[in-house]
């Protein structure tokens, strides 16, 4: 496996070249002498299935379903349908979504807990198993440890994780995990401060470094928090500040851009804010700060829904895919899927059915957003409703 080590030689510019050089070029500028501009290389024997598993996730007309909520979230949903926090309970929740007939079409991926799979009895009859068997899609497994305090920042918190990261991952893989996800999150009322952004950007290229090097293509996901009452343009600020660390220490660590996929929160203002913006400004500020920060070479954008409604969440993805993009512009939402299913279902095995019908209906909105096609028409009240939660944890 090649790596390059990267030197920087006019720190205003910000420009990054290689350290070793070639005889100077006639004619080149003596502030600019040549020299080998070397390409990262990464991912060693891994990195053409990384390749090809971030273009099947990435595949026209479909996304990812994610339900990697921590226990103590899932029981909140649960609490939200009068059902109580248990394992048979989240268990039952979970087998619905994931063996609903037909998802494959609208679904790529399923983005899993580390902790739904830890027994081998679990994995008998777990839902890991039912995603690799039934082919419904690649699964994955979040592998970060989660959210602490981050100690000298503006109250702002770093995901913790790196430490075994390896060898998790090299198990995961074994067991038929081809991609892998880890969150963080970063605050605009906190800030944020440049510790903060820093911490999250760099902590995210060493998991997406390790990932490729155990054959999982990282879901690099950086969640910009709706939370605050900042108008859009400080969204967008803090997007690309955000943005543009995070692939500074990508390219640090080597890592293959052509084999990761992005969770970015849309450019939207705080949930707080005085105004809402419609699906066509959130569109345009989303695609400018992206084509702003993200090369071409990644293969998809998987935007996370962060508290808007279902509709809302389908009708921006369906703003954004007006026209073609370089990457493949999709969802791996969690809340903007499962509302009106978790209604529908009620916990009555008598509803399983019909909520599995109405998880089909948001995947199918959400596959028509991805090309461009939605139409909002005749979506139910339940789906229109948002699902912002101040200081949400996941
Ligand atoms: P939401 O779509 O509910 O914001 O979930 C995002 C997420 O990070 C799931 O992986």
């Amino acid at each position: 496996m090649a790596s390059v080590t990267f030197a920087k030689f006019n720190a205003s510019s910000s420009q990054w070249i290689g350290q070793q050089s070639f005889s100077q070029r006639q004619g080149s500028s003596a502030r600019f002498p040549a020299r080998r501009v070397s390409v990262p290389i990464r991912a060693g024997s891994y990195s053409e299935e990384l390749v090809q598993t971030a273009k099947t996730v990435a595949s026209p007309g479909r996304g990812i379903l994610a339900i990697d909520e921590s226990n103590a979230t899932c029981g909140k949903r649960l609490a939200s349908i009068g059902l109580d926090n248990t394992e048979p309970n989240r268990q039952a929740y979970r087998q619905l979504l994931l063996t609903t007939p037909g998802l494959g079409e609208y679904i790529s991926g399923a983005i899993l807990l580390r902790k739904h799979c830890t027994s081998q009895q679990l994995m008998e009859r777990s839902l890991w198993t039912a995603c690799v068997k039934r082919k419904l899609c690649l699964a994955s497994k979040l592998i970060r440890y989660g959210l602490v305090p981050l100690p000298g920042s503006n109250n702002e918190s770093w995901c913790q994780g790196l430490d075994g990261l390896a060898s998790r991952s090299a198990e995961y893989y074994k067991q038929g995990a081809r991609f892998a996800k880890w969150r963080t999150v970063v605050s605009i009322p906190c800030g944020p401060s440049a510790l903060a952004v820093k911490e999250a950007a760099w902590g995210l290229a060493r998991y997406a470094a390790i990932s490729q090097d155990n054959g999982l293509v990282p879901i690099v996901e950086p969640e910009i928090l709706l939370d605050g009452d900042h108008p859009i343009d400080r969204t967008l600020e803090v997007a690309e500040k955000v943005w543009s660390e995070v692939f500074f220490y990508l390219a640090q660590n080597n890592v293959l851009f052509e084999g990761i996929l992005l969770k970015p929160s849309m450019v939207t203002p705080g949930a707080e804010h005085k105004e809402k913006a419609s699906p066509e400004t959130i569109a345009k500020y989303t695609l400018t700060m992206l084509r702003r920060r993200v090369p071409p070479a990644v293969p998809g954008i998987m935007f996370l829904s962060g508290g808007q409604s279902e509709v809302e969440a389908t009708l921006n993805l369906n703003a954004m895919n007006q026209s073609p993009n370089p990457w493949h512009v999709s969802f791996s939402y969690a809340r903007a899927l499962q509302n009106t299913v978790l209604k529908t279902w009620q916990g009555h095995p008598e509803n399983v059915e019909a909520a599995q019908k109405s998880l089909l209906v948001r995947a199918k909105a959400n596959s028509l957003a991805q090309l461009g096609k939605y139409s909002a028409e005749g979506e139910s009240e339940e789906a229109k409703k948002g699902m912002f939660v101040q200081g949400y944890t996941y």
